[in-house]
């Protein structure tokens, strides 16, 4: 029987046309040498336009880093900001590999848990309870994997000012901006501060994840810094994807992601409902990306066991919530809703005779 992938974080919806045209024409052009190590400045201007004409925000091109993804931008920056033995504050749960680039630097990962009564999301007053003598910086995403919380910009301020009087650094993952279910909650952390340090993708909005491009934007103090790390450790970020990627800020592609993110909040509606009708403990469905943390039933098995079941007895592929963290970790599950409604409508009937059976 075919399994339902609810555990990976891409969606079915594929290239935006407008950026496969671009990445054939650059193949057929022979883009496919090196670029400047920061990457194509064509393509880090275009990024500034977004800010710009989004956020109202102006972020100088010089500032923007292309990356091999979000991920190699956050070996960069971790590489960059973090010593041996220097604490990096984050939340938990969150992002599972954020640890592990704290650890690639002899560096040491501090998980803050966060839960539903804060919506998952760190303060001030959480944040004074972990920083220490050894804490140098804050690593948070917004909207944020696996609990789809999204930050406000008064909540970011506040946040930073902590940061600022503590001489640390603040990170911000927005690599799922533009994946958000209410039209409040838009805006950058470029808005707060210029010496916050901004990640973001294109694997996310533009179905772009096996294209490995990414980008970051830094403090006009770091970028010296930076641009040696970037062309040491990766030379530039794929030449390819870089000139395919030019077509996303078009108005036919962002026409395209715009409807992509009204079907994702459908089908968050759909899965968060369908979900607490089983039983599943929901306190704080998901603002952005496209993810349900919930709350195992009471009577069901933990977090491990039941994924590992739920796979083998009913072909539905789920996250346990182990793979986020520790806190209380083991009650919960992520389910991703990257499928057609009438694959996830599927998938809960299977998860409903699941807990049936277990009773
Ligand atoms: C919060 C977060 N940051 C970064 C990444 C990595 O993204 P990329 O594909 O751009 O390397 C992911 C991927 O799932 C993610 O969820």
């Amino acid at each position: 029987e075919k399994v339902i992938h609810m555990e990976i974080g891409e969606t079915d919806f594929g290239l935006p046309a407008p950026i496969e045209r671009h990445a054939l024409a650059a193949i057929k052009r022979g883009y496919s040498g090196y670029t400047e190590a920061q990457g194509l400045l064509s393509l880090r201007e275009k990024i500034s336009g977004f800010y710009n004409e989004s956020f109202g925000a102006s972020v100088d091109p010089e500032r923007v880093f292309i990356t091999t993804g979000a991920s190699g931008g956050l070996l960069l920056l971790t590489a960059l900001l973090l010593n041996n033995d220097e604490n990096l504050l984050l939340p938990d749960p969150g992002y599972p590999c954020n640890a592990n680039y704290a650890l690639a630097s002899n560096a040491n990962p501090v998980l803050v848990p966060v839960d539903s009564r804060t919506d998952f999301k760190l303060s001030p007053d959480l944040l004074s309870e972990y920083w220490c003598p050894d804490a140098r910086g804050l690593l948070i995403g917004s909207p944020a994997n696996p609990t789809g919380a999204v930050y406000s910009d008064r909540e970011l301020l506040e946040l930073n000012r902590f940061i600022e009087a503590n001489s640390g650094f603040l990170l911000t993952d927005e690599v799922y901006q533009g994946i958000n279910f209410h039209p409040e909650d838009w805006f950058t952390a470029l808005n707060v501060s210029s010496e916050i340090f901004v990640i973001n993708s294109f694997s996310k909005l533009f179905g772009m994840t096996g294209w490995r491009l990414g980008w970051i934007v830094a403090p006009p103090s770091a970028c010296s810094d930076l641009l040696k790390l970037a062309q040491n450790f990766f030379i530039c970020a794929p030449s390819i994807s870089q000139h395919a990627a030019l077509a996303a800020f078009s108005d036919e592609t962002q026409a395209i992601i715009e409807d992509q993110a009204d079907t994702l909040r459908e089908r968050k509606e759909f899965l968060v409902k369908a979900l607490r009708g089983l039983g599943f403990r929901i306190d704080a469905p998901p603002r952005g990306a496209y993810y349900v943390y919930a709350e195992l039933p009471k009577n069901s098995i933990r977090s491990e066991e039941f994924c590992c079941r739920l796979l083998e007895e009913e072909f539905v592929a789920v996250t346990p919530g182990t793979d986020f963290g520790t806190n209380r970790s083991d009650d919960f599950v992520r389910f991703s809703f990257t499928q057609k409604l009438s694959t996830l409508s599927l998938a809960v009937e299977r998860i409903a005779r699941f807990l049936r059976d277990l009773n």
